[in-house]
């Protein structure tokens, strides 16, 4: 009995100075789709969501760096697996306890998969650049609870990695950048691969073992594609490209959760269900999939949402917020299908569920 007792007492304290005390929290790498404000924080980039009429519905109204009326993809998985909302790595108040807490989100509007992507916005963290600062975090928690929790920690962690649509919309499909007379079609996407491959095998040697990388959607039916043809339509040729990179993507990522040690490495797109949306808006209770939610009067393409714009009536009812990006509501339909995909739990289902928030905490200023 007394063994026992001694023998549990030592347990107790090893697992607490071992730090297996450590919250599960997620490391979020991602263009705007993901954002939560890094891009409010670089001062020189164009691509910003930092002007009403984003985040009008999401707490308390005003615009908190997503490039959304409301919630991203993210933000609605991680409520989904009980996990807490990572503030964006450029939030002036994030410190290693709110890291232990929330984890990071280091995604950038017009980032991508490719350095060169996304240059004519100025500044924007690349996905390479998303993860020197991951590598940054990992020395400043490394120094706050030592190596061997730390370690733990990061192992436990969970992933997700969703950039790519900018690799085509903000690079090789604008003659202006030289990427699209470099590559045709098919080599692109290889040059993409090869890309996302090291990146990955990076992220898997800095302890990242539960990863999910979100695929693209049928990105030549954002509005900003369609008003390129005068006839309205989607834009075919991008949207074989997304499902050239959806198949792609899915055959890697399954290729390198079969090889790297430990790892559960998952690709999930909901391409079908966006595009179904697309076609038949009112079977999901949308009422328009074509056109964006705020526009400014009859310009178009406006390229972002401003105050001067005007909004639809019913902002549920709109597949798109912006020229670019889905609506809440459309996030929240996206999420469900990749959640089905992924077929993931709640991190917290031993310990019984606890609610995620509804809302998170808009970022104080
Ligand atoms: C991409 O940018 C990172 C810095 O963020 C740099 O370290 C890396 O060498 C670059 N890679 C290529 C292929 O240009
Ligand atoms: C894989 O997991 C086992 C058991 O937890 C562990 O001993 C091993 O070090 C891990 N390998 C890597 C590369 O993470």
């Amino acid at each position: 009995m007394k063994v026992m007792v001694a023998l549990m007492a030592v347990t107790i304290f090893g697992l607490l100075i071992d730090g297996h005390n450590c919250k599960i929290v997620q490391f979020i790498f991602g263009d705007s789709l993901s954002d939560v404000g890094n891009n409010k924080y670089l001062s020189k980039s164009l691509a910003q969501a930092s002007l009403p009429w984003y985040g009008i519905d999401f707490g308390n109204g005003l615009p908190n760096g997503r490039f959304s009326n409301g919630r991203t993809v993210a933000d609605i998985i991680g409520d989904n697996m009980g996990l807490s909302r990572p503030p964006a790595f450029l939030d002036p108040s994030l410190t290693e306890d709110k890291i232990l807490e929330n984890g990071v989100n280091y995604a950038s509007g017009g980032g991508g998969i490719l350095n060169e992507t996304g240059g004519y916005f100025i500044q924007r963290f690349s996905l390479y650049k998303q993860i020197e600062l991951f590598e940054g975090t990992q020395t400043l928690i490394k120094s706050k609870i030592g190596a061997q929790a730390a370690e733990k920690f990061f192992h436990e962690a969970r992933y997700v990695v969703a950039l790519g649509s900018n690799d085509f919309i903000n690079n090789y499909l604008m003659p202006v950048y030289s990427d699209s007379w470099t590559y045709n079609d098919q080599t692109f996407i290889d040059y993409i691969m090869e890309t996302l491959q090291t990146q990955l095998k990076l992220l898997h040697s800095l302890g990242a073992r539960q990863l999910m990388v979100f695929g693209l959607g049928p990105m030549g039916c954002i509005p900003l594609q369609r008003v390129l043809s005068t006839s309205g339509d989607c834009q075919d040729r991008t949207n074989k490209l997304a499902l050239s990179f959806n198949k792609a993507g899915s055959k890697l990522l399954e290729d390198l959760s079969s090889k790297l040690p430990n790892a559960s490495y998952r690709f999930g797109d909901a391409y079908d269900v966006v595009n179904d949306v697309i076609s038949n808006p009112d079977k999901y209770g949308f009422s328009n999939a074509d056109t964006p939610c705020c526009s400014f009067g009859r310009i178009r393409p406006a390229l972002t949402c401003i105050p001067a714009s005007v909004l639809c009536k019913d902002r549920s009812k709109y597949v798109f917020w912006d020229e670019y990006h889905p609506s809440d509501g459309a996030n929240e339909l996206i999420a469900r299908e990749l959640i089905k995909k992924f077929g993931f739990s709640r991190v917290d289902e031993t310990n019984g569920p606890s609610p995620a928030p509804a809302i998170a905490p808009s970022p104080e200023e």
